[in-house]
């Protein structure tokens, strides 16, 4: 194959594009941020997002769990890959009955982590390295071992009892997680929870104003900290119906969490938005709403005063199908347009099984659907792995530790070809997934084909590109099974087709192309033939744009 690096453009800014003085980190190159002082937009829009989940990515301790010395180690990979932000799964006190998203205190790191000052080494090196830092934040339910709650169930009439929700009667609302009703009966004091995750999961009750106060207090602890926002857990469920009508759809077996979708929940988004919006440095909220439905999810940016972001699911759901992701593609321009709201786009995450193995385990398709994934207009979001091509960890039985079923995605990152991968411990707490030394990290580095590679310049290409970054975006006449789309800033000008199709298919552009990026190794830096190759994704340019100077060029960064 080819060489996808040598015929990148690399000939503007590789930082990411940081208002001055918002981030602690060395000083700036002046010639590589000319770019990012003439772009006004945020840095959020421009950023690239990769979401750790901690348990899985590197363990620097030996026990087999990933931990925050082992995210310090491999700081570089991130780097190296040239995304400009972390997100970091939950990394506080937990039983873990939820992998961390069932928290016993917001403001201590869990042993199996590391310490509150390892989460303070972690931000100063991402800082120093250019990389911001997203913390998760879960709102909507401690765990039920958080002294809040403890002291909540002690008795009725415990100043706290208001904290949660308590009812003498349940209704029919549904858990997730497969977790039956979302009431449990608390024997002591003869009433009922309100859960809608696992019963180790009870929800906080928002209309308290102390627990309005209380939690503001987390986001001040950590914001003072200096993290650069937040993912904002379930970020839909805070607020829930007050009447407590039972719903129809529970009865059908759906979770609440699926689409609960009451006013109150924007409420408690705007208080966040105001206290994170009282900081420096533009930090950023992105919400999870958990509701496949865009026209919904459209509503928690508010009137530019709630999430500044919010996931979208459809795409995380998606078969490789073109109407699909035609329709979802086209529903998010329509719809988060007029109201200028900023999209996101993921393909996977710690909930859901890994875009590759839902597309049959096909290289080819993930390898297309991460042009698609970074020449979208809007935010992209990286799971960790994804930019190995890695596939679901196949568990057997025994080793299921998921209650909800979802360890598929959450197997180690191979760091290394031979076993144990760059892990120290002799056992991990998952399996590695699949093909572990054939993707392992230092695999892909020195193959110029592998797919990590392709991710490398894609990222790169992205951000040398303010069409790509911040460009309009229009969808261009191709055949049903090929998705064709136009990205624009000012002369800047960048074509994308991908074929969905096994078979080839041709597609008619006005005007002349160059093949920038190529999802199979086809050869770059060709005129582009209006052929496209069975499950291929193309990168275009102008074929007569200016080629950078040799001069502005710059080594591939490796860690
Ligand atoms: C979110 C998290 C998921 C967790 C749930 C409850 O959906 O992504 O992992 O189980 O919230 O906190």
């Amino acid at each position: 194959m080819t060489t996808v690096i040598a015929s990148v453009p690399m000939n503007v800014n590789v930082r990411p594009t940081v208002p001055a003085g918002a981030m602690p980190g060395p000083p700036a190159d002046p010639s590589q941020t000319v770019e990012a002082t003439r772009d006004t937009s945020l840095w959020w829009k421009s950023a690239v997002v990769y979401q750790i989940y901690p348990r899985s990515f590197a363990d620097a301790n030996g026990d087999g769990v990933g931990d925050l010395a082992g995210i310090i180690e491999r700081l570089d990979h991130v780097r190296a890959l040239g995304a400009d932000t972390i997100w970091i799964s939950p990394i506080y006190r937990s039983p873990m009955a939820d992998a961390g998203y069932d928290i016993s205190d917001y403001c201590d790191v869990d042993p199996v982590f590391g310490s509150l000052a390892d989460a303070d080494r972690l931000i100063g090196e991402a800082h120093a390295r250019g990389l911001r830092v997203l913390l998760d934040f879960v709102p909507n339910h401690t765990s039920d071992q958080h002294p809040w709650f403890i002291e909540s169930r002690s008795s009725r009439d415990n100043p706290k009892r208001d904290w949660y929700i308590w009812r003498d009667q349940p209704n029919d609302w549904r858990a997730a997680l497969g977790a039956g009703s979302a009431w449990t009966w608390d024997e002591a004091t003869g009433q009922y929870y309100l859960h809608l995750f696992l019963p180790q999961q009870p929800d906080l009750n928002w209309r308290n104003p102390e627990v309005v106060q209380a939690m503001h207090g987390v986001l001040r602890f950590w914001l003072d900290r200096g993290v650069d926002g937040f993912r904002i857990d379930v970020a839909h469920c805070t607020g829930k119906d007050p009447t407590f009508a039972d719903h129809p759809r529970c009865l059908a077996g759906e979770p609440l969490a699926d689409f609960n979708d009451d006013p109150y929940s924007h409420e408690v988004l705007r208080g966040i938005r105001k206290l994170v919006d009282s900081y420096p440095g533009d930090r950023v909220l992105v919400g999870e709403v958990n509701i496949r439905s865009t026209a919904t999810v459209v509503q928690y940016y508010g009137a530019g005063d709630e999430l500044h972001m919010s996931f979208n699911f459809p795409p995380l759901d998606a078969p490789w199908d073109p109407v699909v992701f035609r329709t979802c593609i086209r529903e998010v321009d329509a719809l988060l347009q007029p109201a200028q709201a900023w999209p996101t786009w993921v393909l996977s995450n710690h909930d859901n099984e890994r875009h590759r193995t839902r597309y049959g385990g096909s290289m080819r398709r993930a390898r297309a659907a991460a042009v698609m994934l970074l020449t979208l207009r809007g935010t992209p979001f990286i799971f960790q792995g994804e930019e190995l091509g890695l596939e679901d960890v196949v568990v057997e039985p025994g080793q299921r530790v998921d209650p909800g079923g979802r360890d598929g995605p959450r197997g180690p990152i191979p760091w290394d070809f031979a076993p144990p991968h760059g892990w120290r411990a002799a056992r991990t707490w998952l399996p590695f997934p699949p093909e572990a030394a054939a993707l392992s990290v230092q695999t892909q580095w020195s193959q110029p084909s592998s797919m990590l590679h392709l991710y490398r310049t894609l990222i790169e290409t992205r951000r040398a590109s303010p069409a790509l970054r911040l460009g309009s975006w229009e969808e261009l006449p191709s055949p049903p099974e090929v998705l064709a789309y136009c990205r624009r800033h000012g002369d800047d000008e960048r074509v994308v087709c991908i074929n969905f199709a096994e078979r080839p298919l041709p597609i008619d552009l006005e005007g002349d192309w160059r093949v920038a990026i190529d999802s199979l190794p086809e050869g770059l830096d060709r005129r582009f033939d209006g052929m496209l190759q069975p499950e291929q994704a193309v990168l275009l340019e102008p074929l007569h744009r200016p080629r950078p100077q040799p001069q502005q060029q710059r080594q591939p960064l490796q860690p």
